[in-house]
Order: structure tokens, then sequence, then C-alpha cells
């Protein structure tokens, strides 16, 4: 069987195959074709690809009539889609119905791995928490960039620098990372959620928690966020609102499944920051948790700036690529059958059932 990848369109700088998962295809029994030039601008030259196995082809229309399956981080544009072999299968890692709904056909058997079950199998193939955990990383990065003063606490012969305080806003896989990052950097560093389990976590990073007094813990069973009511709703804005004057920096993570982003830092409580304090939006593609949050820009409000940036990962693009590359590999390993020498779609299986497309 013939695994393809083409080169992602603008301004998506991530990649699905490295030459390291080049070599992991072959070994599992199939071959690997790509665009000439497909890894340059990350620095993989077609030289490491052929090193490991890998034909080059010339165009990506050879890539796509050659394939039974092509890897993708985006969904593939409509001239794309259309010169995808009848039978040939596609892996994406984010599907959106609202955009990609008429390419949902029987020719082409399509999986999206942002719908993966969160189940102990499909962890080495967890896009979501792979890339997650980069971007609550990066947006500690990015918000200390724009923040206009230094992090850790410094005793010099000049005086002293105070700690910066750092809150997080959502503690579950970006949040957490943004917790440890905020920390080894030397800041003081809080953080809520509405699943009381966080608690733990962000103390074991050295992070403090706050609670929304009272609270009832909003977690499924499946560990993830509910929906708060109202009551919980104006307690946890009266929390924030007092720590929002307090903190030099907020990271707002926080997400519901399949709802629009909870709107929780607001106008009011950005009013409240210090000039020169940085709000960073990373769920500002949903709707944003912030007020003010605008998808690609950095607001500017009396001083304060609200960054939101779509596509966190295009700033470390070559780490996003390896560990995506690698969950990719997992998924196509659990599909591909060595004894049939075919990719199996067998519907018994969670991680197959829950990521294959359906008209
Ligand atoms: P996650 O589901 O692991 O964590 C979200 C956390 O928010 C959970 O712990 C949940 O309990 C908490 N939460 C929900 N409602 C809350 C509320 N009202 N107050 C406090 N906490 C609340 O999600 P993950 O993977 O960490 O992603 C976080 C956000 O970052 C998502 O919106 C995701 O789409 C976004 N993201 C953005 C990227 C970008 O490039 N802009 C890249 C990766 C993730």
């Amino acid at each position: 069987m013939k695994v393809g990848s083409i080169k992602e369109l603008s301004p998506e700088k991530r990649l699905s195959i490295t030459p390291d998962t080049s070599k992991s295809f072959k070994n599992l029994g199939l071959s690997v074709f790509l665009e000439k030039g497909y890894g340059d601008d990350l620095g993989y030259t077609d030289k490491d690809y052929i090193n490991n196995g890998v034909e080059i082809l010339n165009n990506s229309d050879d890539v796509l009539l050659k394939s039974d399956l092509i890897c993708k981080v985006n969904f593939p544009n409509e001239n794309e889609f259309k010169k995808l072999r009848d039978n040939s299968h596609l892996i994406v890692s984010n599907y959106n119905p609202e955009k990609e709904k008429i390419f949902v056909k029987d020719k082409v058997k399509i999986f999206a791995l942002n719908l993966l079950p969160r189940i102990t199998r499909a962890q080495s193939m967890d896009v979501l928490s792979s890339q997650a955990n980069l971007a609550g990383y990066r947006a500690v990065i990015e918000s200390i960039y724009e923040y206009q003063k230094a992090i850790p606490m410094m005793m010099t012969a000049a005086g002293t620098v105070p700690a910066a305080k750092v809150l997080v806003v959502g503690a579950g896989v970006a949040g957490l990372q943004a917790i440890a990052t905020a920390k080894r950097l030397g800041a003081i560093v809080s953080a809520t959620d509405v699943r009381l389990t966080a608690k733990e976590q962000v103390e074991s990073l050295g992070g403090k928690f706050l609670s929304v007094e009272g609270s009832e813990n909003l977690e499924t069973k499946g560990g993830y966020a509910k929906e708060a009511g109202e009551d919980f709703k104006k307690k946890q804005s009266e929390m924030l609102e007092n720590a929002a004057s307090k903190n030099d920096i907020i990271i707002c993570t926080a997400l519901i499944p399949g709802r629009p982003a909870p709107r929780i830092i607001t106008e009011k409580m950005i009013d409240k920051m210090k000039p020169g304090s940085i709000v960073f939006d990373l769920a500002v593609t949903q709707g944003g948790n912030s007020a003010y949050s605008e998808i690609d820009k950095i607001i500017d409000k009396k001083g304060i700036k609200i960054i939101g940036i779509s596509n966190v990962m295009n700033k470390l693009p070559l780490t996003a690529s390896n560990l995506y590359a690698k969950n990719l590999f997992s998924f196509v390993r659990n599909l591909y059958s060595r004894e049939k020498k075919q990719f199996v779609i067998n519907l018994e299986d969670e991680i197959i059932k829950s990521t294959l497309l359906k008209e």
C-alpha cells in the first residue's frame, strides 16, 4: 500500500510525515511518496526523506494520483480533493463539518484525528493533546515576549525585580503545560478550573488553585467540563475580578467540548488589570474566553494587550510536526493489516469508528 503527503496550503507550516516516520512506515511494509521540496520549509531536505526510503515525485498531483492513503494536517481544498483516487483513504488532523461536510462521500474514506476517543489505546494518536500541550507552552512564551517586564524575581544591587504573576484559566492539557512553563520561568502561578480534580494537578506543578467558593464539581463521567450554571458564573466572575487586578498575565484555555468557548474574562476584569498586563486567549477561534480577543490580532486596551493567535503551532512547527507525524503513524499502524497488506476498516474498533467520517 502507498502512503503519500503533499505540502499544506499557506499559512499552515506543519507537515504530516517526517523522515523519522517515513522509516516507520517503511518498516511496517508501506511505501511513502512525497512531492518535491515537501519538508524544505522545516529544514527536512528531499535527501533526508530519500535516505529513509521515500520516493520523491515531481508534484502534488502525482502524489494524490498514486497514493492509497493521503496524510494531511488540514482538510484538502476542493481542487486537491477532486484528485484523490476512488477508494483511497485520507487522514486529517481536524474536521470542520461547517466547511467540509460536502466532501464526505463514499468515494474516499476520511479519518479525522480530532474525533479520536480519549481512551488509553488511543493515547499515542492523541493529536489534540500533543498539539494543545505545545500551545500551552507557546502561549506563555508569546505572552512573555509582549510583556515588557522580567518574569522571575531578581535581587540585584540596583534593586529587587518582583516576580510576574500568571493566572491560567482552564487547567486541561494546554493549561497544565502553561502552568508548568510559567513556573519554570520563575513566575508566581495560580489557576482555576470548573473540575475540582484539576486542583491536585495544579498544585503538583507548584501552582495555587483558585476555587469558586461553594461550587460543585462540574465534571462529566468522561473527565470533561460541564456547562456552568448562572450562580457559578457569578461567583467565578467575582473571584476573577479580584484575581485580574493582581495578575500580570492571564492565559485563557477554557473549553467545554462541543460548545462555544465560555466567555470568562470580561471587560470589567480587563479594566482592573495594570497597564502593561497581558491576556492570551488560546480559545480565540472558538469565540474566545476573553473580551476583546480577535483572531490573529493583538488588541491594546489602555495598555493591556489581548492576544489571539489562531494557530499557535505555526510558532513551533518543527516540534508540532514531529509530534503530529508520530500521532498519525500510530493511527495508521492500527488501521493497516500486515497480514492482509491493506487498510482494514473495522467498525468494531472504537478508534476507527469514532474517527471515520460518515455522510
Ligand atoms: P481541555 O479540554 O484539555 O482543557 C480545557 C479546560 O477548561 C478543562 O480543564 C475544563 O474543565 C476547563 N474549563 C471549562 N470551562 C471552564 C470555566 N468556565 N472556567 C474554568 N475552566 C473551565 O482542552 P485543551 O486541549 O487544553 O485546549 C484548550 C483550548 O485551547 C481549546 O479551546 C483549544 O481549542 C485551544 N487550542 C488552541 C490552539 C491554537 O493554536 N489557538 C492550539 C491548541 C488548543
